[in-house]
């Protein structure tokens, strides 16, 4: 049986419960995080804690523990659910109040998180790809941030599942921004290109650790705008994700992506990934800069 993390309790997944007041609840008011665990190493766990501080920060949650708590409750969780690659799911809301849009007096947040199996991408998936659809961002001005409030992402993901394909690439203002649930990265003229980060987008994890093995084994990475006729003749489409790693995608509105199958750079590109991630231990990858 699952074991979950609920205010201070580590509880079978059946016994936690939460009020129906809880603002997550009654306004998804709130933030997550999805971190993946393998071989019992949180992976990247310095830059989704700062990402967790930002969406708190964001949305104006007070954070409930520091960098330390965070990694003991989670070391914890990893313990108790067994497994040696997992997929852990944070959520923090504001808290249980008298239903009322404006913030309550300080409340206490609700602090959840659980551990799923993390499944390897399957061999179809690798040596076939995968089929996207455009699709109209219909989502808010706060991309940047991790919030509960997926509607918009989950009615983009069906889109895309409603037309036979896995994921939805999200057009704004002619420009493609990244998928439902995933950061998009193309292959034109030699480059790999990723849009910038902003207000449009979620800072990824995988996109960041992408970029960053791109400059250290020198492939030509670039963070540029891509419109949508950009997109459309890409020779590579890949999809990024902490469950997901690097997706191509080799469909794209029912047209083959370059020859259709998945590219030379996603080749290459997937075997550095794996070679990090086999070599990642959660102190041994550790740059300066990321020291908490
Ligand atoms: N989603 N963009 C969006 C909108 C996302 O929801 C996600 C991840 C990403 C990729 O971010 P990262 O590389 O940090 O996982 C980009 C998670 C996996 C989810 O909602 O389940």
């Amino acid at each position: 049986m699952a074991i979950v993390y609920l205010n201070g309790d580590f509880l079978p997944a059946e016994q936690a419960f939460i009020s129906p007041l809880d603002r997550g609840f009654i306004f998804a008011d709130g933030v997550y995080e999805v971190i993946p665990v393998y071989n019992g190493h949180l992976f990247r766990i310095h830059e989704h804690l700062r990402r967790l501080d930002d969406s708190l920060a964001g949305v104006r949650i007070p954070s409930p523990c520091d960098h330390q708590h965070w990694r003991s409750l989670l070391h914890e969780l990893v313990q108790r659910n067994q497994g040696r690659n997992q997929s852990l799911y944070v959520q923090i809301t504001r808290g249980v109040a008298r239903r009322d849009h404006g913030f309550p007096e300080p409340i206490t947040p609700t602090v959840f998180a659980m551990s799923t199996e993390l499944k390897a991408l399957p061999q179809t998936i690798r040596e076939k790809g995968i089929s996207a659809v455009t699709a109209e961002d219909i989502r808010w001005q706060y991309c940047h941030l991790k919030t509960i409030a997926l509607l918009p992402n989950i009615l983009l993901r069906q889109q895309a599942l409603d037309q036979g394909a896995e994921e939805a690439i999200l057009i704004r203002d002619g420009e493609a921004t990244e998928g439902a649930a995933s950061n998009l990265f193309i292959v034109s003229k030699g480059h790999i290109i990723t849009p910038p980060k902003g207000s449009r987008l979620l800072p990824g994890i995988t996109r960041d650790l992408i970029v960053e093995l791109g400059k250290r084994y020198g492939l030509p990475v670039l963070e540029a705008r891509i419109t949508a006729a950009e997109l459309a003749s890409a020779d590579e489409i890949w999809l990024t994700s902490s469950t997901k790693e690097i997706m191509p995608v080799t469909r794209l509105d029912n047209q083959a992506v370059g020859d259709g199958r998945p590219g030379p750079l996603w080749q290459q590109m997937i075997a550095l990934y794996q070679r990090y991630k086999a070599e990642y231990t959660e102190d041994g990858h550790r740059q300066p800069e990321t020291v908490d």
